[in-house]
């Protein structure tokens, strides 16, 4: 039985004193929460007091970005060696903003992937499809292809670690989201490539989230699916009130 995951990301949101705020309150809400994994996501300004604030709670953080290098002459950037020092647990990859606007491709996000578990943090590594391929028949092939890129080279213990989080592009932002049943159709092919790669036993346990206007009403229908194990959730992240409801819906 796989534990639920639900993980918010902030994106672009949030100053350091909203988000010390909003984990204030979120705290006290889902104190008494056990059975799901509670991770939030936000930006590397917020994330220090972040930690700080969700010390000894069932929260933990996660940063949306990493560069895989320990250090150097990389201006701008941050690494993994950064993020684990001030407590940092997870780490968003491959999200498909960073993909579109920032040009990211397969294999430097399997680098990063590399990088984030060499320092004792997991990554999360986002895939899924544009409404065009979705339309032409091509989503598990466009899924199976960052799949088997993002993930080339790891062990399968490394793999066990790493949570994977199925955002169709289509239904990010967008209010549009995939039915449970096309979720849970495509999260079953996607744990049919995990098998393919590091075999039953591993993809039995590989928690996969959905991700896609995920809210506090459509929540509990989209996690009640087989193999649908969590969510990331961006809009409904933003304030205590309505992410809370969609990890109460986990629980
Ligand atoms: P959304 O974003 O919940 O606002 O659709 C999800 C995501 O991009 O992770």
């Amino acid at each position: 039985m796989r534990k639920k995951v639900i993980a918010g990301n902030w994106k672009m949101n949030m100053t350091n004193k909203e988000a010390i705020s909003m984990l204030i309150e979120l705290k006290e809400i889902v104190k008494n929460i056990k059975n799901v994994t509670i991770i939030v996501g936000g930006p590397f300004t917020a994330l220090s007091d972040a930690v700080k604030i969700v010390e000894k709670s069932n929260i933990s953080i996660a940063a949306e970005n990493v560069y895989p290098k320990d250090a150097g002459a990389f201006t701008g950037e941050i690494s993994p060696i950064m993020l684990k020092e001030i407590g940092v647990k997870y780490v968003i990859l491959g999200h498909s903003e960073r993909r579109e606007y920032f040009m990211e491709s397969n294999s430097f996000i399997n680098e990063k992937i590399k990088a984030v578990l060499a320092h004792g943090m997991i990554p999360i590594l986002c895939i899924g499809e544009r409404l065009e391929d979705r339309e032409a028949g091509r989503t598990n092939d466009i899924n199976r292809n960052q799949l088997i890129e993002g993930l080339e080279g790891l062990t399968k213990e490394q793999a066990e670690k790493i949570i994977i989080a199925y955002e169709p592009i289509w239904a990010i932002g967008t209010g549009k989201t995939a039915t449970p049943e096309i979720a849970q159709e495509t999260h079953r092919a996607i744990r049919d490539v995990l098998k393919e790669i590091f075999g039953e036993e591993i993809s039995e346990k590989m928690t996969i989230q959905y991700g896609g206007s995920m809210n506090a009403e459509n929540a509990e229908k989209l996690l009640s699916q087989k193999d649908i194990d969590g969510g990331l959730i961006g809009g409904a992240s933003l304030k205590a009130e309505s992410f809370s409801k969609i990890i109460f819906a986990g629980e």
